[in-house]
């Protein structure tokens, strides 16, 4: 009998499906391919294109012959701008061997997750949660502790629920802010609670999500808990990235700060997955970090004027309301108050993900169920792209919303 050729996929892949997200938008492209008019509210990405000097910083850099393999975790030259995007922002001295960098903030952290994590260890994670933290942990055998976290409590991690879900098995809490997809915000008032929880849990190890440092309204003052806690650096891990501040997604570099011996194992898992960040990009990120941040600083009073656009016409639809978020590129609305109504056709949305549905196919705009970050009934708006574009998605929104019947 002839051997059975059937592609076997390995099991830890049976519960990591391809994310709703990236259904969302090959739904949505298909959609268009059929000339459908589709708004697309689902872009984790700037619009914005990446700075003029950091272009320039990276053609040299080819030019130069800067085009063969570095430095496993970056070169030094590009550490060496870490440490001091780390020092001068941050406050957080690493010495060279506590810092390393990666084809993105997504690959430091499966490096991070790879080299501690064993079959069945426990990972906190606060919902609702950009949903890579997750997969990432199933992926390795890990086991995900999802914490719901309310809108009441602006969805932060409040001391107790982090406290009651603290066991032997528990390896990392991840935090991230401003988050994805909730735009919430920790300030030095929400960290210390939950720092001085893991204070007293030696055996927990703190990997925090800094992506979105730079892109924070209203005075909101950025802080990061290895710099608020030094009792705590030797097991926290402080990632960032390049991608969301300087609009650099497409480059494919991240980086992060941490104890020597986990940013070594780090390593380790790098040098057989894809050896070195690609070096030209690793010139692009000095340029992005030592050169000026002006731009940022334009481009975040953009996103700010984006967001109250959005959460005010959001809130002004009945049935649908937005926390006005402390940073990201996000709104993430409840639609709670519309659940249990029909469509013109009779279906009921019962879910945020039914109601995601109806907009895409009657309402001409495509945002993300909540159910895909972990937390329901919500919905996530993307404000990276333009005013005219979001004014005319909320204004379908609005009529969409308002077509249900009660
Ligand atoms: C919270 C968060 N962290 C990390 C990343 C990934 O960053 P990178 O492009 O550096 O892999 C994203 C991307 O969407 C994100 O939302």
């Amino acid at each position: 009998m002839a051997a059975d050729s059937t592609l076997h996929l390995a099991h830890c892949l049976a519960s990591v499906g391809v994310s709703e997200i990236l259904k969302i938008t090959e739904r949505a492209n298909a959609l268009r391919r059929q000339g459908a008019d589709l708004l697309v509210l689902g872009a984790g990405e700037p619009d914005f294109d990446t700075p003029e000097h950091i272009k320039e910083a990276a053609i040299q850099a080819i030019r130069a012959g800067q085009t063969k393999y570095t430095v496993l975790d970056g070169s030094p030259a590009l550490k060496e701008a870490i440490r001091r995007k780390f020092a001068r922002e941050n406050d957080l001295v690493f010495a060279q061997d506590e810092v390393t960098a990666s084809a993105g903030a997504k690959q430091v952290i499966f490096n991070a997750m790879m080299a501690t994590l064993d079959a069945g260890d426990e990972v906190i994670i606060p919902a609702p949660f950009w949903v890579t933290y997750a997969d990432i942990v199933t992926i390795l055998g890990g086991t995900p502790v999802v914490l719901p976290c309310h809108e009441e409590d602006g969805f932060r991690l409040t001391a107790e629920a982090l406290e009651a879900a603290i066991t032997p098995r528990t390896r990392w809490v991840m935090l991230n802010s401003p988050s994805n997809p909730s735009g919430a915000a920790y300030g030095e008032v929400h960290y210390r609670p939950l720092l001085e929880v893991l204070l007293r849990h030696p055996q927990v190890w703190l990997m925090v999500d800094d992506m979105y440092e730079h892109i924070l309204y209203d005075g909101f003052c950025f802080v990061t808990p290895a710099a608020l806690e030094p009792r705590l650096r030797e097991r926290t891990l402080t990632i960032n990235g390049v991608s969301k501040a300087y609009a650099m997604t497409g480059w494919r570099l991240g980086y992060a700060g941490g104890p020597k011996a986990l940013i070594q194992a780090m390593a380790s898992v790098q040098s057989q997955v894809t050896s070195c960040p690609c070096s030209v990009s690793q010139a692009a990120a000095i340029a992005a970090l030592d050169g000026p941040q002006d731009i940022v600083r334009e481009r975040c009073e953009l996103f700010r004027q984006r967001r109250d656009l959005v959460v005010d016409a959001l809130n002004a639809v009945p049935g649908l309301s937005a926390r006005r978020p402390e940073g990201a590129f996000y709104v993430y609305a409840s639609c709670a108050g519309i659940l249990g109504r029909r469509t013109l056709g009779g279906e009921v949305i019962d879910s945020d993900t039914a109601f995601a549905r109806y907009l895409m196919d009657e309402g001409g705009v495509a945002v993300v169920p909540g159910s895909a970050f972990g937390l329901a009934p919500y919905f996530r708006v993307s404000y990276a792209t333009s005013r005219e574009v979001l004014e005319e998605a909320c204004r379908r929104i609005a009529e969409a919303t308002q077509r249900l019947l009660a």
